[in-house]
């Protein structure tokens, strides 16, 4: 469609010049007015007049009247009418056809992709779980969302750098090998895992803290256990760092289960402990400029001029903080990637948090401060309830992926119980579901989790897209070799399709300009609804005339590439067959 609006507007343009406007629109502008009717009836693209009527000194509705004649000679134009002040142009077929067909087979894997980053590189901070922690389903948003947006622009043609900023340092470790000692041991957490790991650590804040519920009364003492064994293993005690690390290997090589399902790989899991040596340098600095005030004993940068709580660099004791961690891993990534954009992805609740050392950033004459880009999203809940992370009362993320795989694995068992390879079938449908569903809603909301509504093989689901690209697959493989043959349009569902089809690179361009990977999810379905409206109302391989059956085979190769190009984008995988 860019091409169609380039040709449009330069029409457009000429056409207002001659209305006599003092100054005209430069063509991009004008293709950026062009809008999207809600109602095919309405044509396929329209202006609105309103604004033009200022400058023009006319009504809307002579505008429109005037530019439709403007549009007459223009080759994609079918049709261009003037409907209360708007313009309403139809694009013509036979255009959609050669046109949109030729540009999606010359590109292929590339339709859609742009050069738009070429020469730039973007730094993703996603997933970055925190370790021993449990990795719940409150990290399925950073994880599918960051690297959606890391495909996203690589598709855009940016350099990308995808780092798992790991919570890999803090007292938690303190926590978790005070426990291991008191209740653990080597061949316990070799058997089970990150699961165990988790339970103890569940244990001992239970311990530490108090559980009425479970009638544990607090133990105090062992929080100054805790701290204690951290602060041995900050001062780089053996023993301690040996746990610390085996610790780490054991959940990196569960959380790896987990990408590997979701064909997520990292360039960098730098985590936080790789910044310990790092902080000094600006912590000094800030100390230098003057930026740092001493507040009840704590090192503090005070942003209440940018209405903001103050931010905290060191505690009373002179430790670092997350927002310290966080300055000093920027400007290494500066120093090491030269980025031009660096985005954090994480849960809205730490939106004050970036803003406050993004601010820093800026304080300190850092001139890349607005280069920094948090993306936020909105909580996950399983029908209603929330998902708290200390109590062990959370919704593991491998748990909530093999509840969906094991459902589509009884649901094929019935359906096509012959399919081959069909655990791993099972595995790229049940997980596809949920990041389908997740990447359905705008990122910023509030989402609840309905397992079944994810799994619905007839609702706009993961699935039911999943079936679709299959579908266009069995399609192809039954054509065969292109034969050839003149293409021409018979039905309007053809040409419904082929639009659809002709707006991936914007909706590409569009999903990042608002970091907003549900643009594509969206688009998927609306790909979908064209092909499956088009599949049952025209007869592809059945029909009779050649030139009909190698026109439809070329739409469906053309649908086939495009859902091809938009899944990963998405992190869905592709099934040949269902
Ligand atoms: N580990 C953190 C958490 O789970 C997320 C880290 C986000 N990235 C960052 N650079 N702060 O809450």
């Amino acid at each position: 469609m860019l091409t169609m609006k380039k040709e449009i507007a330069a029409a457009l343009a000429d056409g207002i010049a001659k209305l006599g406007a003092p100054t005209v629109p430069e063509a991009a502008e004008i293709a950026a007015m062009l809008e999207y009717p809600p109602e095919e009836s309405m044509g396929d693209l329209a202006l609105p007049c309103f604004k033009l009527s200022r400058t023009l000194r006319r009504a809307p509705v002579q505008i429109a009247a005037a530019l439709a004649d403007a549009l007459a000679d223009v080759a994609c134009v079918q049709k261009a009418e003037a409907v209360n002040g708007y313009l309403n142009i139809t694009i013509a077929g036979q255009y959609l056809l050669d046109r949109v067909l030729a540009d999606i087979f010359a590109k292929g894997e590339k339709y859609g992709a742009s050069d738009m980053g070429k020469g730039k590189t973007v730094v993703l901070d996603y997933s970055s779980p925190n370790v021993a922690k449990p990795f719940h389903i409150g990290h399925l948003g950073t994880t599918v969302i960051g690297h959606s947006l890391k495909k996203l622009h690589e598709f855009a043609g940016y350099g990308c750098v995808g780092i798992n900023y790991l919570g890999d340092w803090g007292t938690q470790f303190g926590k978790l090998i005070v426990a291991y000692k008191k209740w653990g041991n080597r061949e316990m957490i070799e058997q089970g895992g990150i699961d165990k790991l988790v339970e103890l650590y569940v244990q001992i804040n239970n311990a530490i803290s108090g559980n009425e519920e479970k009638c544990i009364p607090a133990d105090p003492a062992l929080g100054d256990e805790a701290r204690a064994e951290f602060h041995k293993l900050e001062q780089g005690d053996e023993e301690n760092l040996a746990l610390w690390r085996w610790f780490i290997d054991i959940s990196l090589a569960e959380y790896e289960k987990t990408y590997k399902q979701l064909g997520i790989e990292f360039d960098s899991y730098k985590g936080e402990s790789f910044y310990t040596d790092k902080m000094p340098a600006q912590v000094q600095k800030l100390r230098d400029q003057g930026l740092l005030k001493i507040d009840d004993g704590a090192s503090i940068v005070d942003l209440e001029p940018y209405g903001m709580p103050p931010c905290l660099i060191l505690k009373r004791d002179g430790s670092t903080l997350y927002p310290t961690r966080d300055i000093a891993a920027a400007v290494y990534r500066k120093e090491t990637y030269d980025f031009d954009k660096a985005i954090y992805v994480t849960s809205a609740g730490q939106s004050l948090h970036f803003a406050q050392w993004f601010k820093v950033v800026e304080l300190m004459g850092y001139e890349w401060f607005d280069q920094l880009v948090h993306v936020p999203y909105g909580t996950v809940s399983i029908n209603g309830a929330k998902l708290a992370t200390r109590t062990g009362n959370v919704v593991l993320l491998k748990d909530l992926f093999k509840a969906a795989i094991d459902e589509v694995a009884a649901i094929m068992e019935q359906k096509n119980p012959n399919i081959e390879n069909k655990a791993e079938v099972a595995e790229a449908v049940g997980v596809g579901a949920i990041v389908f569903y997740y990447l359905s809603n705008s990122r910023i909301k509030d989402i609840n989790f309905v397992m079944e509504d994810a799994l619905n093989f007839d609702g706009n689901t993961g699935p039911y897209v999943q079936y679709t690209y299959a579908r266009t697959c069995a399609v192809l493989r039954k054509a065969g070799e292109d034969e050839g043959g003149t293409l021409k349009i018979t039905a309007p569902e053809e040409g419904t399709l082929l639009k659809t089809l002709a707006r991936f690179p914007e909706k590409v361009l569009s999903a990042i300009a608002d970091y907003e990977p549900s643009v594509i999810t969206r688009y998927i379905l609306e790909v979908a609804a064209a092909f499956n409206r088009f599949y049952h109302s025209c007869p592809i391989l059945g029909s009779e005339d050649a030139d009909v059956r190698a026109t439809r085979v070329a739409i469906t190769r053309a649908a086939n590439i495009v859902l091809g190009n938009a899944f990963p984008l998405i992190c869905l995988k592709k099934m040949e067959k269902i």
